[in-house]
């Protein structure tokens, strides 16, 4: 009988020592858990160097026995002992997607990745970085797997680096961030398309056996039409509270390319990264390619678990200042769109203030003045305040919010222009399109080309000019509405390269805003929601999640991003889209984070007071919305109503949103709504809050119970045509 002799390293993972582990005999295998709180991914370098993936879940109490997983399975044979490569090469054994593709020096296309060695750094008491060398045993061509853990949150980032030192350059034809192998009996993909005004639609399938791939081509905006992140249910679609649940996302704000290729062994293999679409990129010997980072969470206790993980280690590692305060602002898009001067702005910061916001935000449309950006279709790139408009500047506008009592924020769209514009007439090389090819335009712009040094220099510029001009400008909500078409750039020798410098230039520009201006709260924002990831994330403190605010949507939207970003990230507005009263179109921006997009001076004194009282209401809520743990308890897809609850660490206060989504008759929540997250022992009061003037809670505010009582019968919020949106906040009772 054989018994491989094992290199076991798990021990060294906690020691907070940073060890390279040398590359080990010919006959011994190498294994490498990966371990958070509650989960574990597990490496294994074979005999002959091949390293897969043979364990992704919640974790075993005995790390000694991740060895026996393998000997568990028998779903037929791997002819080529690479199914489950935790990277996979091609050209030579592979016969299934691979992660990565090359054409070396001398024209040939094979490659082949040995385990070398692997090390394990503690970043601090909760992250470690591991990092496991591959290499060629034919080729000077080597690839290192990073893979950061986030202990407690568990979640998982991982990303690749590629070198070479061959004699000349080597080709990327494909350059995967992340390769990782699930097994299950069956697997539940659920994705998101949409597009402008309709982020963020929910599918739920079961994968069939090929390759589904979820990817973008659109180079900017390139969420528009599918989300880079998406989970996978094992065995049956995740609940909420049940279910083995995968959650993934690449950190790219660029194209991007999900292939989940469910295997004839029956296992899933999900190869993501970059979408090598037109992208071949040319390395040269000595240079590194450093790919996007992969993220992915796991969670055995359904969907509710893996978000609260994410949305935790979101607040904490990605967001600028995730666990920090936020302002309440008043917009003027939907109230002027491009139609204002300086008096009617002027009034509409008074407002602000008179609502309770903390914030003025001036939209679209205070610039251009050959061409006046008095529409979409002029003006853009033309970073001077328009003189009819704004005949005193943008710092005028600043001090009146100043001496109102106000914050002052201000919109742009660096990265695009307005053929209609002196700027494209001084700088038409500095934009993307193909020279000898008809311009083809979205919303009437272009983009610039971002891979050229002095256009990201442009870019930072009108950023920095405006912070220089007014340096207590407050608030930037940072637009990008177009996509990408005829990609060319005159910059640049390789074409092939570009869709990936555009991104590099972008992150290269928000890097230095960031430096420059590190907490200065920013909204990032496309067309709506046509931007939304966690590379892009970094650089800002909110999202826009959809131009479409009309509630009855929005519920459903700002839903489905709550399984990946945290409310302190969305940002929801209280508009005059759809027909539901000012309380029903506020109850469903409190869920994240509150602003207002409405003409204040419109409102009925009602409204006005209920606005008013709702914002006071909101600001001794906010941190408990912010930062607290959300659980969404009645689902608006599967029920008459939504519900969702948010609740402090201490799990001593609370706020629970309700929302009736059915106009048919007699729709509203006939049972009552199971809370969670309360503590069993402890005694809650509940109470109604967000009441329109004049009207009175049907809910007995005044009573007490039990959270056990809370959690195994529940509370009826008492949703009804006649009560279509009920906010209820609890608290302790001593
Ligand atoms: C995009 C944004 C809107 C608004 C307009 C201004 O559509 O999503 O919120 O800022 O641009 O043109």
């Amino acid at each position: 009988m054989y018994f491989p002799s094992r290199c076991f390293t798990v021990v060294l993972f906690f020691t907070g020592l940073s060890l390279m582990i040398p590359h080990p005999s010919v006959a011994q295998e190498t294994t490498i858990p990966i371990l958070t709180e509650n989960n574990a991914l597990v490496l294994r370098a074979g005999k002959n160097g091949d390293l897969g993936v043979i364990f992704l879940g919640r974790k075993l109490s005995n790390a000694a026995e991740y060895d026996e997983v393998p000997g568990m399975f028998r779903q037929g044979d791997d002819y080529t002992n690479s199914l489950n490569a935790a990277y996979t090469p091609s050209g030579a054994r592979n016969l299934l997607e691979p992660a990565i593709t090359v054409t070396h020096s001398d024209g040939n296309n094979s490659l082949d990745l040995r385990y070398v060695s692997h090390r394990f750094t503690k970043v601090d008491e909760n992250v470690s970085l591991l990092s496991v060398e591959l290499k060629d045993p034919v080729y000077h061509f080597d690839v290192t797997l990073f893979y950061k853990s986030y202990y407690r949150e568990d979640v998982i980032e991982q990303w690749s680096e590629i070198r070479h030192r061959e004699k000349g350059n080597v080709l990327l034809q494909k350059y995967a961030s992340a390769n990782l192998y699930l097994k299950g009996d069956r697997y539940w993909l659920k994705q998101y398309h949409g597009d402008w005004a309709r982020e963020m639609q929910p599918e739920e399938s079961q994968l069939t056996h090929g390759i589904k791939t979820i990817d973008s081509k659109l180079g900017t905006r390139a969420n528009l039409f599918q989300s880079s992140s998406f989970m996978i249910s094992l065995g049956t679609p995740a609940t909420e509270d049940e279910g083995a649940v995968f959650y993934g996302s690449l950190e790219y704000s660029g194209n991007f390319r999900v292939d989940l290729e469910l295997d004839y062994l029956n296992n899933l293999r999900i190869i993501a990264g970059i979408n090598n679409y037109a992208s071949a990129y040319t390395l040269k010997p000595g240079e590194s390619f450093v790919t996007p980072v992969f993220l992915y969470t796991f969670s055995d206790k359904g969907k509710g678990v893996a978000s609260r993980q994410l949305q935790r280690w979101a607040r904490t590692y990605k967001l600028v200042d995730g666990n920090g305060d936020r302002q309440v602002l008043l917009n003027n898009w939907e109230a002027t769109y491009f139609d204002f001067n300086e008096t009617r702005l002027a009034e509409l910061i008074k407002d602000s203030k008179k609502l309770g916001a903390d914030l003025f935000l001036l939209d679209d449309g205070w610039f251009g003045n050959k061409y006046p950006r008095n529409d979409d279709r002029a003006g853009l790139g033309d970073w001077q305040e328009n003189k009819i408009k704004l005949p005193n500047g943008i710092s005028s506008l600043v001090r009146e919010a100043q001496n109102t009592g106000v914050k002052f924020g201000i919109w742009i769209e660096p990265e695009m222009v307005n053929p209609k514009s002196e700027f494209y007439e001084k700088h038409p090389g500095w934009v993307v399109k193909q020279p000898a090819r008809a311009e083809h335009y979205f919303r009437n712009q272009l983009v610039l080309d971002l891979s050229n040094p002095e256009v990201q220099d442009f870019v930072f510029g009108v950023v920095d000019h405006l912070f220089t001009e007014n340096p207590t400008l407050a608030y930037i909500k940072w637009d990008c509405n177009a996509v990408i078409y005829n990609a060319y750039s005159t910059h640049l020798r390789n074409q092939s390269h570009f869709y990936i410098e555009y991104v590099r230039g972008l992150y290269r520009v928000l890097e230095r805003i960031r430096l420059k201006y590190p907490k200065v709260p920013m909204m990032l924002c496309s067309g709506g929601g046509g931007r939304v990831d966690y590379a892009a994330l970094k650089y800002f403190t909110e999202f826009w999640p959809s131009d479409n605010t009309d509630p009855a949507e929005r519920i459903f939207i700002q839903w489905e991003y709550s399984y990946f970003y945290p409310a302190v990230s969305s940002s929801n507005h209280v508009t005059d889209w759809g027909k539901q009263p000012v309380k029903f179109r506020t109850d469903v921006a409190m869920m994240g984070k509150l602003g207002f997009d409405i003409v204040v001076s419109k409102l009925s004194e009602n409204d006005l007071r209920f606005c008013q009282e709702a914002i006071s209401n909101y600001k001794s809520l906010k941190d408990i919305i912010w930062h607290g743990d959300q659980y969404r308890l009645v689902s608006p897809w599967e029920s008459e109503f939504a519900s969702l609850m948010y609740i402090n660490p201490e799990r001593t206060r609370g706020v629970i949103f309700n929302y009736l989504v059915s106009s048919r008759y007699g729709s509203g929540s006939k049972l009552p709504v199971k809370l969670k997250g309360l503590d069993p022992a402890r005694k809650y009061r509940i109470r109604e809050i967000n009441l329109y003037p004049g009207i009175s809670s049907l809910i007995e505010g005044e009573k007490s119970y039990s959270g056990d009582f809370l959690m195994k019968v529940g509370f009826n919020p008492q949703v009804n045509s006649g009560r279509t949106s009920v906010v209820l906040q609890f608290e302790e009772v001593l």
